[in-house]
């Protein structure tokens, strides 16, 4: 197993849900925007987008649209991550880039001290979700990552690699 900086990054992260009361500053959200904005896209197409959720208040709104709405409520700050239907080219190869640019968020955030979670549950609600953020029909809600300061220190396990191998051939 290797064990750059980018391994452990990988390895090291975890979804963190739980927060402590302090303000992200707005270089740290720029530099983690900045780390999705570079995952690689389908003809280079970046069908992602981004609206950036500080404000308690719409935290607080944004919050009664999924059941995990404590985590949203509690973090410093949320991205909301969108599809730009005009800029894609193909669903599914669109939404895996934008699946790449969410995971740059969160290896971005963890190399920064920064705790995050992909929630999905909300996608439930992508109507209302545009409509609160005043986010026009042409951006599709595809996630929502809260982000803080982490106050937990959870672990998880995997499935063994062993486990997840199909067919093999040649010698590895
Ligand atoms: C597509 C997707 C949707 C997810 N939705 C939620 C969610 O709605 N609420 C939540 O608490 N965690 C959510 N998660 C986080 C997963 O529960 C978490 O990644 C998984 O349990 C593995 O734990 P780890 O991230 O700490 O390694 C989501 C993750 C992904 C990739």
């Amino acid at each position: 197993m290797k064990t750059n900086e980018v391994f452990k990054t990988i390895l090291n992260r975890r979804s963190i849900r739980k927060y402590i009361n302090r303000e992200i500053p707005d270089s740290i959200i720029e530099s983690i925007l900045d780390a999705a904005r570079w995952a690689p896209s389908g003809l280079n197409n970046q069908p992602w987008r981004f609206s950036v959720i500080k404000d308690a208040h719409i935290k607080e709104k944004l919050s009664s649209l999924t059941k995990y709405g404590k985590i949203i409520k509690n973090s410093g700050t949320c991205i909301a991550v969108f599809y730009n239907i005009p800029s894609g080219y193909n669903r599914d190869k669109d939404l895996m880039s934008i699946g790449a640019s969410i995971q740059n968020i969160l290896l971005a955030s963890e190399s920064l001290g920064i705790g995050a979670v992909w929630l999905g549950e909300i996608l439930n609600r992508k109507e209302e979700v545009n409509s609160l953020l005043e986010i026009e029909k042409d951006n599709e809600l595809a996630a929502v990552i809260a982000l803080g300061y982490p106050d937990e220190t959870p672990s998880k396990n995997r499935k063994s690699l062993e486990s997840l191998m199909l067919k093999k051939f040649g010698k590895t």
